[in-house]
């Protein structure tokens, strides 16, 4: 059975409360054993505001959850105001995820910058959940796991067809032998995951708007 990692994004959302809440119910899942994380890697991907507690939370109570960072500065330690150094980051989480579509649109983060920001990762030994728009964008020496996310599905309720989801995985695949793990991302849903993980080259979902529901992301993990 191959492993699937099943990746929360939680963009600008949830307080310190919101957070912890989020938690206690997803361990109540995981205690009365509704939900089972086995060949499962389950990462939440929270603001930076969030980490600490979370992962004092999660240590605590020895849950089977990873954490990930939204972004990470291309400079080391520093000054460089308001940016997180991936040093600071390796305090709390494994992962960072690069190149989200709406970094790249909002924040105009390019190929140059973006390959900066992988450097860091690897130097304080952060894996890079590295987002694609498609089978063109280009993918930093050093990535691993990519998640293909179609920008325009992004939030709509409408998810890419799984068969174009594998087509990209696959050219991505071709393109760089390197990338060991291909996720997609955008509007997945309970309904939909399986029809993307079921696919022998795509090793996980990554997921927005549903991730934010305990409930929804239960059933996420269930039914992948
Ligand atoms: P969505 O977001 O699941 O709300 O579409 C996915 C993402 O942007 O990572």
């Amino acid at each position: 059975m191959k492993k699937l990692f099943i990746i929360a994004n939680w963009k600008s959302n949830k307080n310190v409360a919101d957070a912890k809440n989020w938690l206690y119910q997803i361990e109540s899942r995981i205690k009365n054993q509704e939900l089972r994380t086995e060949n499962k890697e389950i990462i939440v991907c929270p603001s930076y505001t969030l980490l600490p507690e979370m992962y004092t939370y999660i240590g605590k109570n020895k849950l089977p959850i990873k954490l990930g960072a939204q972004d990470i500065s291309p400079f080391d330690e520093g000054a460089f105001t308001g940016a997180i150094s991936g040093r600071q980051i390796k305090e709390f989480a494994d992962y960072t995820l690069i190149g989200h579509s709406e970094r790249r649109r909002e924040f105009k983060e390019d190929d140059e910058i973006l390959t900066k920001k992988v450097k860091m990762a690897k130097k304080y030994q952060l894996t890079p959940i590295y987002c694609v728009l498609d089978e063109h964008t280009f993918i930093p020496e050093g990535v691993t796991l990519v998640a293909y996310e179609l920008a325009s599905a992004i939030g709509t309720g409408t998810p890419d067809t799984p068969e174009s989801a594998e087509k990209i995985a696959k050219l991505v695949r071709k393109k760089y032998p390197f990338i060991r793990y291909t996720l997609y991302g955008a509007s997945v849903t309970p309904e939909n995951v399986n029809s993307f993980t079921k696919l022998d080259t795509i090793d996980g979902a990554l997921i927005g708007g549903a991730s934010l529901d305990p409930k929804k992301f239960t059933e996420i993990i269930k039914n992948a």
